[in-house]
């Protein structure tokens, strides 16, 4: 098997809270509780859960926007996430991000020019300005945006439009690896398609790798190659797209799957989830997810299971996912 392209090792990530005036405690939110993903070349690797359980946090820790507790981040082969500013730079230009909001992801004062030349200008600054006015002008082609928009600001945009900006400036610096943080899910219905279309056809031009966030399980399956679903800060089930929609083997994907076809345009963010979130600053001390398992026995609420091989690829965290 080829060298995965971005791996976690063991990734911990903790939010120290403010403390209550009153207490001498230091409240510590655990996002990500050891964190192992190896995400191959050329695959859309999707995380997927419910919103809180720190998907956004897995993305931004790998990109470096975030600094993790424990653990370690690899980008082919090499460690990235002890590097130095300076170090790190190149390896910026292979990995981008496209945010959930391309409302807020913009920077409102920046016409689109702008906004596409500053990443080069940024971490290629030995592109000249030929070189940099030719590469904004071949990635707005890839990505559907008229040439004529690169004078405009962002309010001139549509939020289908503002999105393909957004993926126009991830990829403008040529990278490999893209994290899309919920790319779709502020925008229109009529126009979610569009943008997952876009996606997969870049993808195919250009072989680039995906991790591709969402809490939708019904984007998964026309969109991942591999799924891990995350709850709590920890991997619960990991396979292939294709095997978790015929054979889930944690409760808790089974739980997702139910909520797909209650969706009617929502998500199961909304009403119909059975239980709630556990609090990330205390958890349950065995299986995170038993307080809301019809399976649930004694050894759930005392062990936590380990993530482990169950059947052919599948790697689940469950003491009874046989
Ligand atoms: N900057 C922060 N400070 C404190 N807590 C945070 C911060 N960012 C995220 N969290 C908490 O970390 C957990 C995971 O958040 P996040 O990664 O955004 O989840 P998701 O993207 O899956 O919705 C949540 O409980 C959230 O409230
Ligand atoms: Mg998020």
């Amino acid at each position: 098997m080829s060298q995965p392209i971005v791996e976690t090792k063991g990734l911990e990530l903790r939010f120290p809270l403010p403390t209550h005036f009153l207490s001498r405690e230091k409240p510590v939110l655990h996002a990500l509780n050891g964190v192992d993903v190896a995400i191959r070349p050329g695959e859309s690797f999707c995380v997927v859960g419910e919103s809180g359980c720190g998907k956004t946090t897995l993305g931004r820790a790998i990109m470096g926007l975030l600094t993790p507790s424990a653990g370690e981040i690899d980008f082919e082969g090499r460690r990235i996430d002890t590097m130095g500013e300076a170090e790190r730079k190149p390896i910026r230009a292979e990995m981008q991000m496209v945010f959930q909001n391309p409302y807020a992801s913009l920077n409102p004062r920046r016409n689109v020019f702008e906004t596409l030349a500053e990443p080069i200008r940024h971490l290629m600054p030995e592109k000249s300005s030929r070189e940099v006015r030719a590469q904004v002008e071949a990635v707005l082609d890839a990505t559907g945006c008229d040439q004529s928009w690169q004078r405009r600001l962002p309010h001139e945009f549509s939020g289908g439009q503002r999105q393909r900006i957004a993926i126009a400036r991830a990829l403008v610096t040529n990278p490999a690896f893209i994290v899309a943080d919920e790319p779709i899910s502020a925008l229109d219905v009529s126009i979610q398609a569009q943008i997952l279309n876009l996606l997969n056809d870049l993808q195919a031009e250009r072989g680039l790798t995906y991790l591709f966030i969402t809490h939708d399980l019904s984007v998964v399956e026309h969109f991942g190659t591999r799924v891990a679903v995350m709850y709590l800060g920890r991997i619960m089930e990991l396979a292939e797209a294709e095997t978790i929609f015929r054979a889930p083997k944690h409760p808790y994907t089974q739980l997702l799957l139910d909520a797909i076809p209650k969706l009617e345009g929502g998500s199961f963010d909304n009403p119909r989830k059975p239980g709630e979130l556990p609090d990330p600053v205390n958890p349950p001390p065995g299986c995170p997810f038993a307080p809301r398992c019809h399976m649930a026995e004694a050894i759930c609420r005392q062990d936590r299971p380990e993530l482990r091989q169950v059947s052919d690829g599948t790697l689940a965290a469950c003491h009874f996912a046989e």
